[in-house]
Order: C-alpha cells, then structure tokens, then sequence
C-alpha cells in the first residue's frame, strides 16, 4: 500500500508511479467553511461518506485547514508497518499541552526509539496487571462512586458520572486513594485542556478562565504532593509498586528519561488519556444495553454471577462475554479517537498517490467499524459478534479503537478491567431505564467524540445493595 519515494537522481526517471498529491480528490464543501459542518456534526460518519465516495485518500478542509485524511482498513494496517511507523510523527499536535506543563515532552509527542524508553518505563503501570489483586478494592470504590451520584429516583447525566467515577478508580490505583478533594478540579482541568491544547476544537481565550486556572493549580497541587509522598515512600521502602513509583524512580535514577520538568505532567497524564475516553465508552455502553431489554437482561444475569463470588480474579473479569462485548460494541459504534492525527516525515506512496512531507494527515482507523462487509448489520448493538466463531473484529484492518500502530493504547488492558468492572457492578447494583423507551442518544464531538453531556438515565431503584 505504501512506499518511501526516493528522490530520484537528476535525469533520472522517479522510481515510481505515485500520481503527484495535486491529483488527490478533494471533497467539495461549503465556501470559507469548507467541511467543517459536517465534521463537526458526526466526525465518523462524514469519514465513512468520503471513504465510500473518494476512496483511501482525499482531501478535506476542516476549522479552516486543508488536511488529507487517509481511511479504512488499509490506513489501519498501514499505522502498524515499518513504512507507516517511520513516516509518521505526532510531536506537533501534543506541543499546546507540553508547553502548558512546561514541560520538553510527553509520551504521546515523541517517536521513535524515545517513545520506546518512556513505554517501556510505564507499560506495567499502565497494564491489566496494575489491578491484578485490587479486583475486591475495584468493587468498593465504584459502590462509593455510585453511591455518591446515582441516588434512586434521580436523573443521572451518565458522562458526567461515569468521569467521577473513573477519576476515583485511577487516582486509587495510581496512588492507592482516590484524590475525592481533587475530582472536580481534575474534571475541569482536563476537560479544558483537551479541548483547547490538545483536540483545538475550543478557543485560547478558555485558558484564561480564573475557573481553569484555578481548576489547574490544584491539579499541579495534587501532581507535586504525588510525587513528595512517592519520593519520601520510595526513600523509606514502603512505595507501592505502580505506574507512578515507575516515573519517580526514573526521575530519582535516571534523569535523561525522565527530567525534573517532565514530572507533573507524566504524574497526572494518566487522567489526560483515561478520563474522557472511558468515560465516553461507558455512558455509550450503558446506553446500548439500556436500549435492548433482552441485552439488558443477559448483562444483569451476568454481573449477578460475577458479584455471588466472594473475590474476584482476573479470570472472572476476563470471562464476561456480554458485558465485554457490549464494551466493545460501544467502543465499536461510538469511537473516541474517530481519526489519530499525524505529520508526514517524507512524501511518502499511499494508495498510487505522494503523500508530501510535512502534510497533516487524519488516519480514519474507525471506518471500517461502520462498513457492513466487516460487521453485517452493522448498526446494531449486537453483543455477540465478538465471539469465536463470528469473531468479527478480528479481520484485518476492521477493528481499531485502541488506534494502531506505536503509539496504541497503553492504558487498554487497565480500560477493559475499568469498563468491565464498573459497567458489572452498575447494572448489578441499580436498575436503570432510559429517558423513554423510543429514548436516541445524542452525541458531542468537544472535546471527545461520545454521548451528550445531557443524556440521563432514570434510576428506578437498587437492586443489590452496596458492598461498603
Ligand atoms: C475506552 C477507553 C480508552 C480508549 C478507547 C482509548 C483509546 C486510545 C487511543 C485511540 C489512543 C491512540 C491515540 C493516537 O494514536 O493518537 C490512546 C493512547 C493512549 N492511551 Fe488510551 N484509551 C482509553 C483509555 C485509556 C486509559 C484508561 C488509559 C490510562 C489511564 C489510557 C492511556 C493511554 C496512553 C498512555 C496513550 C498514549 C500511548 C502512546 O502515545 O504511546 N487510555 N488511547
């Protein structure tokens, strides 16, 4: 699919047949706007048009740039080549947020053999394995979360719970107690900062808020007391092993992979990548489970099983075949990263074409979550497609929502764990109903594609009570 274009010698014919980047098609738009609007309303489904109407490669303009987005299963396959890991980088979109920090990068603005010393430094901490044995203390902290904002007989905003709720799940497993004074500093912050520093979608002028910038200084607070009590911890042999031990180890030992200035943001970068993105999933998920009374009665039946053990292993997280399926369809139908974002290293070949160096690309990874030849039916919440012998994600290129290629999801194994448990424990705890049954989900794109902040679900009462 794609090749490196030597430049070839004076004289000499080039080596190959790439039609030259003006031939790329343009996808016609409105005067000034350009594509804007339809972006904005449903990133996904204006990707999908385009692929099926202009093919792998086209152009676009969107918030007043030209970009060329380059889509489907082959931009998928190609993000995890040696080709598509040498001729992209990501540095440029991170920059906004590093600098905010002051700080000289992070893990999602480097390549090459840098990001593989900082993955390789946070890969436990961020993996299914930093939960191992805290399954039971899981539970107790998503009962807390759930007793403090699903109250029966109220309207619960699902987004905005389920990012409580996971603020309180990272910061215990990060640093052993949930940060409660913190949570909606930590909301606030981040929140602003994805949508102005990082996804652009929200002007500057939101940096100057006294609110952010309030929101802000307790989240360098809290960052700056993390790593006191880990220095003081490590010092005296009683830091726990996890993701922040890791970087406060590196910044003790090595100052080079991790430098004094790196250390707030690498700290707190956690909630950056993991709040919004599960929140997202999670209300998506409840909404698609919500929405089917026989899902919903196999997700109960489920989670019912799981809560009659004692103690819970990682084998019982695993083996929830409903409630990890639905995870994936939300997953599957509500993307959080529709596109990654990526700078051309060299005018590279893609699909026949030049793709120059130095052009702003969109690789649209989620198409094929919404093309019927990978997944019939394809606007359905089934459940079950992720199952042996249908198994559908598995084909090649079809399913990405992790994104591809090196800077994948490091957190994916701690999200799966996070989503499973909180999605078991909500629907063994509460019996919920959507607003009304013909109830459509409405969804936001600012600053990560998911439902709308105003989707509420009706909590009609407890079926199970708390464990603490
Ligand atoms: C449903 C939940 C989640 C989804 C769908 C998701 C998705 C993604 C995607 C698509 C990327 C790649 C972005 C790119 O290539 O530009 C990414 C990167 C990343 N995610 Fe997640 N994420 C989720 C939750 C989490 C959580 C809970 C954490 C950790 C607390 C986390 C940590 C990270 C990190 C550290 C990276 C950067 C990896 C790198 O640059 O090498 N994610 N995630």
């Amino acid at each position: 699919m794609a090749t490196v274009l030597d430049k070839p010698a004076e004289g000499e014919a080039p080596a190959t047949k790439a039609r030259p980047a003006s031939d790329i098609p343009t996808v016609p738009g409105l005067p000034f706007l350009g594509n804007t609007l339809e972006m904005a309303k449903d990133p996904a489904a204006f990707f999908v048009r385009c692929y099926r109407d202009y093919g792998p490669v086209f152009r676009i303009k969107v918030f007043g740039r030209e970009s060329l987005v380059i889509a489907g299963p082959e931009s998928a396959t190609f993000m995890t080549t040696r080709e598509g890991r040498d001729a992209l980088r990501s540095k440029e979109f991170w920059e906004g947020l590093v600098n905010e920090y002051g700080a000289t990068e992070t893990i999602t603005s480097v390549d090459g053999e840098r990001h593989i010393k900082l993955r390789t430094l946070m890969r436990e901490g961020f993996s299914r394995e930093a939960v191992q044995g805290q399954y039971d203390d899981l539970r107790d902290i998503t009962d807390r979360a759930i007793g403090r904002r699903w109250d029966v007989g109220s309207r619960v905003p699902v987004v905005e719970a389920m990012q409580y709720m996971v603020v309180e799940q990272l910061g215990t497993i990060m640093t052993g107690q949930a940060p409660l004074d913190y949570v909606k500093d930590i909301r606030f912050a981040i929140l602003t900062i994805l949508n102005v520093l990082v996804t652009r979608q929200r002007p500057r002028i939101m940096m100057y808020d006294p609110r952010y910038k309030k929101a802000r200084r307790r989240v360098d607070e809290l960052g700056q007391m993390m790593i006191t009590d880990f220095k003081r911890q490590i010092a005296d042999g009683t830091a726990p092993k996890n993701l922040i031990n890791d970087i406060v180890t590196a910044n003790i030992e090595d100052k080079d992979i991790m430098p004094d200035q790196n250390l707030s943001l690498t700290v707190t970068g956690p909630y950056v990548a993991g709040l919004d993105t599960a929140a997202n999933t999670m209300a998506a998920c409840i909404y698609g489970i919500l929405k089917d009374p026989e899902i919903l009665a196999r997700v109960q039946a489920e989670a019912d099983e799981l809560f009659a053990k004692e103690t819970l292993t990682e084998d019982d997280i695993r083996r929830l075949p409903v409630i990890n399926g639905a995870c994936m369809e939300a997953m599957r139908l509500w993307p959080i990263a529709v596109a990654q974002m990526r700078i051309a290293n060299f005018d590279f070949e893609y699909a026949g074409f030049t793709i120059p160096k130095d052009e702003m690309l969109y690789i649209g990874t989620s198409v094929p979550h919404f093309m019927e030849e990978f997944f019939p039916d394809v606007t359905k919440f089934d459940v079950d497609r992720y199952q042996r012998p249908r198994a559908e994600h598995l084909q090649k290129g079809a399913y990405s929502p992790f994104g591809r290629g090196p800077h994948s999801c490091l957190g994916q194994g701690l999200a799966e764990v996070l989503m499973a448990m909180s999605i078991a424990r909500i629907f063994h705890r509460l019996d919920l109903a959507l607003p009304h049954p013909n109830y459509t989900l409405k969804t936001k794109t600012a600053p990560t594609p998911g439902p709308a902040m105003d989707f509420a679900v009706k909590v009609l009462g407890e079926r199970r009570p708390s464990a603490v």
